[in-house]
């Protein structure tokens, strides 16, 4: 898989190269390459941005900068992906659609965002043909001060779905059944007993069944008392 991001801080995606994701660049499953949105600027300031038509608060960002950074990323075959509040909500199933893809374009916003130009110029059916999707997305109803953040999130959980990326696959297949909507079961290691608080008497039981029956009946109860 390779995935692109466009940002005016290329710095805050310095954690990519850490753990499992480090690994997995070095060995070749994934490529990510940060790109720096000012490098399309096209004035000796380098802006990014300017006041919205219509009045209002704050700065708009410019179709012109985006086009030309997103054209130099550009390929066949990628979803491109407009990071906003106001985008479709992130979940754990379009993490994996989105799992599947050959190329990543993240499009990082800043501000009150990108000139919806952007949006509307790459949803038209010449890139439709080259099989480029474009997707706004939002990883939350909360307002971050811009897409990086939101962009991290969304390859941390996409490529970890990437077959080979996760050092366990075991823990994979364990997480789809919980996908059905159960969050996980509580868990517990060593030692059996801590400030008081005893491992439950089933885990140690070694009756697998049970043990399967109690971990779900907890998950039920977790994610109900976690419900929003
Ligand atoms: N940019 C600002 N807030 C965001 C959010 N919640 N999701 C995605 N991008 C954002």
């Amino acid at each position: 898989m390779k995935i692109d991001a466009i940002t005016i801080f290329p710095e805050y995606f310095a954690p990519l190269q850490l753990s499992l994701l480090g690994k997995a660049q070095e060995s070749g499953l994934l490529s990510i390459n940060v790109h720096d949105l000012r490098a399309h600027t096209t004035d000796v300031h380098h802006t990014v941005d300017d006041a919205p038509y219509g009045g209002g608060a704050g700065m708009v960002m410019l179709a012109d900068v985006w086009g030309n950074a997103i054209d130099g990323v550009l390929h066949d075959d990628a979803d491109l992906i407009i990071l906003t509040p106001a985008g479709r909500r992130f979940d754990q199933q379009m993490a994996e659609e989105l799992s599947h893809a050959k190329r990543l374009i993240f499009a990082c916003g800043r501000y009150e965002g990108i000139d919806d130009r952007v949006r509307e110029h790459y949803s038209q059916t010449q890139y439709a043909d080259r099989n480029i999707r474009v997707r706004e997305v939002s990883i939350g109803d909360y307002v971050l001060g811009g897409g990086e953040v939101a962009a991290m999130v969304m390859i941390e959980s996409i490529t970890r779905l990437v077959p080979g990326v996760l050092g366990n696959p075991l823990s994979l297949a364990e997480e789809s059944h919980n996908e059905e909507g159960y969050l996980e079961y509580p868990n517990f290691t060593r030692p059996k007993e801590w400030r008081g608080l005893e491992v439950p008497d089933v885990l140690l039981s070694g009756n697998h069944g049970a043990i399967a029956t109690w971990r779900s009946s907890q998950a039920r109860e977790r994610k109900d008392t976690n419900s929003n």
